[in-house]
């Protein structure tokens, strides 16, 4: 669906279907000259890098391999706790790799920032992170991002992967969430 049909729970759209679409294809090129023959390993974060992971890999015209872990910072509720937890882990062995965490939203960047470090532990020869958006206000920590589609409001967004509590996920494009909807 899209931001219309759900457009009585948004004060507003951010991010349409075609500039996500033209934006990741820019990021995909910049990705291919960074990595030239390296296979990176892809990581995607779930459930919410689920949509940008899939057209992002698929514009990709380098071998790529992938891999998911599924994180819990923020429960049901709207707010980051910061408090991470691996609800699934990696299949793949990180040793030598060089890994591409691919992000929906980097929010505080608290979650990104164990990641970061929990990958240089397991021995990752590079990590580097591509995130659709960034909501730059909200930002706890200092974190070097390799991609960024687009900076956002410090606001709570759904759509194209993110959710509020599990819904909205299948929204083609990004909107702001009516804070009546979150009883905020
Ligand atoms: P962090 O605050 O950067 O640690 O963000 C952690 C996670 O919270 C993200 O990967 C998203 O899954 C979720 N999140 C952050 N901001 C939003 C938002 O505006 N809408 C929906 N989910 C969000």
């Amino acid at each position: 669906m899209d931001t219309n049909d759900i457009a009585s729970d948004l004060t507003e759209v951010l991010v349409t279907p075609e500039a996500i679409k033209g934006r990741l294809a820019e990021m995909a090129r910049d990705i291919e000259a960074h990595y030239g023959d390296t296979t990176p390993l892809l990581v995607g974060v779930l459930k919410g890098a689920v949509m940008v992971m899939a057209d992002l890999s698929r514009e990709l015209k380098i071998p790529v391999e992938m891999d998911w872990m599924a994180v819990s910072s923020y429960g049901n509720d709207h707010k980051s706790s910061g408090v991470v937890q691996i609800l699934k882990d990696l299949d793949t062995d990180l040793e030598g790799r060089d890994v591409l965490i691919v992000e929906d939203i980097v929010d505080t960047g608290l979650t990104l920032s164990w990641l970061l470090g929990n990958f240089e532990s397991r021995g990752a020869k590079s990590v580097k992170v591509a995130t659709l958006l960034r909501k730059p206000e909200a930002m706890q920590v200092e974190l070097d991002l390799d991609w960024v589609g687009f900076d956002i409001p410090n606001a709570f967004v759904v759509g194209y992967g993110l959710d509020y509590a599990n819904k909205y996920r299948n929204v083609s494009g990004v909107g702001v969430l009516k804070p009546s909807v979150y009883g905020g």
